[in-house]
């Protein structure tokens, strides 16, 4: 199929691209680059159309349908950091909310109709159990939260009435990076734990901080469910190919189902490089909820998927071949640096 892929160039994005190169789908990429990387294109298996738009502006998706044949969109373009959204809800209104809904428009009036779109455990809020099920009620704890949620209420809204097909796949901890070392994780400013833990060991960061030791949890630090980005790549692909081949649309967990505490992924990252890390203890950050970790049977279900790199040392070691050959990220690639060691 040919699939738009709107924030390709993103994290998550270019690594689900690669995943559909590698499953014989067609990609277009249409990123506007505020947090995505060109460079990443020239390190796809194959070249891909790039667009440089923003999904706010009608008139740039409107050029990427003209200009393309598209089958089915996928939809990563989001501001995604828990903390800012608090700070500044205007501009994850205007991107994450207004954004989808110019999105659809586009679809619709180019009679595209399959959708799928990265949603996020944020929508779940502080969880009443875990592991969480996709009927847990949506109690978002943050703006970030809610705009994901408001969009999949409008996906919902167009499935009803337009007839759009759709997947919400709501990631949980997305980790770890190409296990062919041609793709990885790039934030400026980083807010993620393994990339920070990483960074620690490689001296590019003082230390890494524990945001809170007095959670109740048996080390006293927060419980999430790391999953490889590769996987998450994977069951993109496979819900395009369900969703085609005519299942209902809804949303999806994706997870490990196995929680780890922060203490265990210092640990895991330590064995991994071989060495310590250095470690310092700080207060907790507002709105991290102490556990979550997904019940994601219904994607092996209905999907089909099998995460292939489940095991936190496996993901853990992919970030770490991506961080120490790329210290500076995808700009290490484009000045051509050695890896270290
Ligand atoms: N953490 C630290 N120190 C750090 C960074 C993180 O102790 O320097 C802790 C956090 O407090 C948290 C855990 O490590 O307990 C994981 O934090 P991340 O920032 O890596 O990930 P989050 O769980 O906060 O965020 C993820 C996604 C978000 C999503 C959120 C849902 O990245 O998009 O889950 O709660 F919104």
């Amino acid at each position: 199929m040919n699939v738009l892929v709107i924030g390709g160039a993103g994290y998550i994005g270019i690594h689900t691209v690669k995943a559909l190169l590698e499953a014989g789908h067609t990609a277009v990429v249409f990123d506007n680059l505020s947090t995505g990387h060109q460079e990443a294109l020239a390190r796809l298996p194959a070249p891909v159309p790039f667009i440089r738009g923003d999904v706010t502006r009608a008139e740039d998706l409107e050029r990427a349908f003209k200009e393309h044949p598209v089958d089915a969109v996928m939809h990563f373009a989001a501001k995604s950091l828990v903390g800012e959204s608090m700070q500044h809800p205007a501009a994850y209104y205007h991107n994450n909310v207004l954004g989808g809904v110019t999105l659809l428009e586009c679809m619709r009036a180019h009679g595209v109709k399959t959708l799928i779109f990265s949603s996020t455990a944020a929508v779940y809020g502080e969880p009443e159990a875990v592991p969480i099920a996709e009927e847990h009620p949506l109690r978002p704890s943050s703006v970030y939260g809610r705009t994901k949620r408001m969009f999949e209420e409008m996906l919902e809204d167009y499935r009803r009435v337009y007839g759009l097909r759709y997947a919400a796949l709501r990631y949980f901890n997305a980790a770890g990076a190409d296990p062919g070392g041609a793709l990885g994780e790039d934030h400026d400013p980083e807010t993620h734990l393994i990339p920070i833990v990483l960074q620690a060991a490689l001296g590019l960061r003082e230390a890494v901080t524990i945001y809170g030791t007095d959670y109740d949890t048996p080390d006293g630090t927060c419980i999430r469910d790391y999953i490889h980005v590769s996987d998450l790549a994977d069951a993109h692909v496979l819900a395009l190919e369900v969703l085609s081949q005519g299942a209902g649309s809804g949303a999806y967990n994706l997870g490990n189902g196995s929680g780890f505490s922060v203490r265990e992924v210092i640990e895991t990252a330590e064995r991994v490089v071989g060495r310590p890390i250095p470690v310092k203890e700080g207060p907790r950050r507002p709105g991290d909820p102490a556990v979550l970790v997904a019940g994601a049977e219904k994607a092996r279900r209905e999907l089909g998927w099998r995460p292939r790199w489940a095991e936190l040392e496996t993901i853990v070691r992919t970030a770490w071949e991506w961080h120490r050959a790329h210290p500076q990220g995808y700009r290490t690639a484009r000045a051509g640096a050695p890896p270290l060691d």
